[in-house]
């Protein structure tokens, strides 16, 4: 699928001329699942802002750090990982099952591509899926025959929503749409979420305009819109932070570099 070819192979619903967040995160992460029209942009993005790659391994370490405290602290056994993200390293299942091998693990992506490349690294696990679906459609992806097969929804689960809330507009109601995934499932279940900081920061800036302009998405939010994602849980310590803040693994955080204050997230428990 690499390769500057321009003869690239797409799966059926794909067009390579057409860049996708998936597989630009994919291109960003030095991944193989990605296409000329992809790598173009994640050059531009590179040659804005130089750390975007530094900041896309932050955020994938943060997503395993979240998935590795819900499984051994937290308790739960059963995840719905909300714009999953084509699979790279340490992906959700991996995290969680090396935690518990029977922790239940569902991915659910817009991107086409994610599904068959996802099936294809699980093979045959019997702990965790993948679908296509749009999660702004709560109602089809908790009503999805995977989704049932796999999660129970009477018992804890974790929505992440990781690198996903600030792809979706303010009228796609982000806030609304947590809202209902949370009330679907029990007291004791648990929400990460992130979203691009607003800042005045040069760097910030031209990010955003950079996203916009190359994938008509990226809608960075005030530390308050990010924090009421969490409205009415309870909030595991540290809170709402920057990534390389939250519960880190081996280091005493330091200052943080400009472009580590780029996104913040956070974990609650619903009460
Ligand atoms: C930046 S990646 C984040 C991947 C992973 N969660 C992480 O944090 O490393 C965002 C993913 O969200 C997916 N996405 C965007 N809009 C979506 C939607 N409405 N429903 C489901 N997935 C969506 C994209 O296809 C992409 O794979």
């Amino acid at each position: 699928m690499s390769g500057d070819s321009g003869h690239e192979w797409a799966p059926p619903g794909v067009d390579p001329e057409q860049p996708s967040v998936a597989r630009l995160h994919d291109a960003l992460l030095g991944g193989m699942e990605n296409f000329a029209s992809d790598r173009s942009v994640a050059r531009r993005l590179k040659d804005t802002v130089p750390e975007v790659v530094d900041l896309v391994w932050c955020n994938r370490a943060f997503v395993g750090r979240v998935a590795d405290f819900l499984v051994r602290e937290a308790g739960i056994r059963q995840i719905i990982d909300l714009g999953s993200g084509l699979p790279t390293v340490e992906n959700t299942h991996e995290v969680a099952q090396f935690a518990d091998p029977r922790c239940k693990v569902l991915y659910v992506d817009i991107d086409p591509m994610v599904e068959p490349h996802a099936r294809a690294i699980l093979n045959g696990n019997a702990y965790a899926d993948a679908i296509t679906a749009d999660a702004r459609d709560v109602d089809a992806v908790l009503g999805h025959p995977s989704l049932t097969r796999l999660i129970d929804l009477s018992q804890p689960t974790a929505i992440l929503a990781i690198g996903l809330l600030h792809l979706l507009s303010d009228q796609d109601d982000p806030h609304g749409l947590i809202r209902r995934y949370l009330a679907a499932v029990p007291p004791g279940s648990y929400l990460a979420a992130s979203n691009f900081l607003s800042s005045a920061s040069p760097k910030a800036k031209a990010l955003e305009v950079l996203l916009q302009a190359t994938m008509g998405t990226g809608y960075f939010r005030e530390r308050a819109a990010i924090t009421a994602y969490f409205d009415g849980m309870k909030l595991v310590e540290p809170g709402v932070v920057h990534f390389p803040e939250w519960r880190p693994d081996d280091r005493i955080p330091g200052p943080l570099a400009p472009w580590e204050e780029l996104l913040l997230g956070g974990v609650a428990r619903k009460p």
